[in-house]
């Protein structure tokens, strides 16, 4: 196995930026998750990896080597797509050999790897059926074991589960981080769905017009999100925003409801974050789990107007309108409101995010 280096890689089509500047480092044995949403340039930067496409600028290493002018055939690379791209004419035995045995392999040797590959990707009673007869994620796993035939230093993967349906998504979601964690196999593996890229990737490189706007772990993205983007963009349901005014205090502040005319007071280390903003104004981040929704004015908390209630078993979610943004609360399912009922929302100041109310970038405590 080896580690990737991207170094300033772009690709440009005319005006457009499809991957501007991006910099990045995929470590030996890590699964990374390139995320974003659709037309942010994630195919295209795997793409560059690949070697499918040339480079606008910048460097890309595979292991020890610079691979910029190499063909994809040397690269030491597999690939795994949405579309399986299995033949359909052979076997599943056939599919999986036919990589080997245009190398030229001893018959022995490729019968071997093609009985570990079947093993480890539980598809050996499968070997003599055709692609039509099996299910989609059966037809998965046969693409995943063509590239796993192969011995690669890199599996590079494409929104290899978008094909199937939100169950078996589910199902070979685990498969595929299995897969990885056998084999201590280097990974990039695309897709639009943040939920895929959190449960999966040891790093996310969260991408948004062709920038790379954050690269951590999935923990760590969750927790700091640098910008309004990627706090939107990373959770389920969304981090809510609320534009709101400072109104500073000496070395104290609250923020402002420029709507509603509300103030709530922001304990001092959130106070030095907000009184950091450029402009005089913040947005103000949180996630469903860390607000309390009152029934009566509580200190601390700040009114809304609940707009939608949806219940789905263990939790309850509320869509609550405050200052004009819509907020989401998660709410024990025996907590009864209704849609239009006045309420009171309170902040967890130790959980709260604050963003520049001009660069959207998270504020650090001046
Ligand atoms: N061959 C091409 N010619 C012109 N524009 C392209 C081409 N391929 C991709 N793009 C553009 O580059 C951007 C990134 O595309 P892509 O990497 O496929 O996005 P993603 O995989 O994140 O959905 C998009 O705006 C897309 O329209
Ligand atoms: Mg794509």
């Amino acid at each position: 196995m080896a580690g990737i280096v991207l170094e300033h890689v772009m690709k440009t089509y005319g005006s457009l930026y499809a991957v501007n500047d991006v910099s990045f480092t995929v470590n030996d044995g890590e699964f990374v998750a390139l995320v974003g949403p659709s037309g942010c340039g994630k195919t295209t930067t795997l793409n560059l990896i690949a070697g499918l496409l040339p480079m606008s600028g910048g460097d890309i290493s595979i292991g020890d080597r610079v691979v910029n002018d190499l063909d994809p055939k040397d690269r030491d690379i597999a690939m795994v797509f949405q579309n399986y791209a299995l033949y359909p004419q052979k076997s599943v035995y056939k599919n999986l050999a036919f990589p080997l045995q245009m190398r030229k392999l001893p018959k022995a040797e490729i019968d071997r790897k093609v009985q570990d590959a079947a093993k480890l990707l539980d598809i050996t009673h499968l070997l003599e059926r055709k692609p039509r007869e099996l299910s989609g994620g059966q037809q998965q796993r046969v693409a995943l074991g063509r590239a796993l035939v192969r011995d690669p230093a890199v599996f590079l993967m494409d929104e290899p589960l978008s094909n199937l349906d939100a169950k078996l998504r589910v199902q070979m979601r685990s498969e595929i981080k299995r897969f990885h964690h056998n084999l201590n196999a280097t990974v990039v593996y695309v897709t639009h769905d943040q939920l895929e890229a959190v449960t999966m990737a040891d790093k996310m490189a969260v991408m948004n017009g062709g920038l790379l706007q954050q690269y951590d772990s999935p923990a760590n993205v969750f927790a700091h999100p640098v910008n309004t983007f990627v706090a939107s963009f990373v959770g389920s349901p969304a981090m809510s925003l609320i534009p709101l005014e400072v109104v500073s205090k000496g070395t104290e502040a609250s923020l402002r409801s420029p709507e509603e005319g509300w103030e709530l007071p922001l304990s001092a280390f959130n106070a030095r974050k907000a009184n950091a903003s450029s402009n005089g104004k913040v947005v103000l981040g949180a996630r469903h789990s860390t607000l309390k929704l009152h029934k009566a004015a509580a200190p601390g908390a700040v009114p809304g107007k609940v707009y939608t209630v949806e219940p789905t078993g263990d939790v309850t979610f509320a869509q609550v309108f405050i200052s004009g943004a819509v907020v989401n609360i998660s709410l024990d399912p025996s907590v009864l409101i209704a849609p239009d009922e006045k309420v009171w929302v309170e902040f967890d100041q130790d959980r709260m995010h604050l963003f520049d109310g001009a660069s959207t970038m998270a504020l650090q405590a001046a």
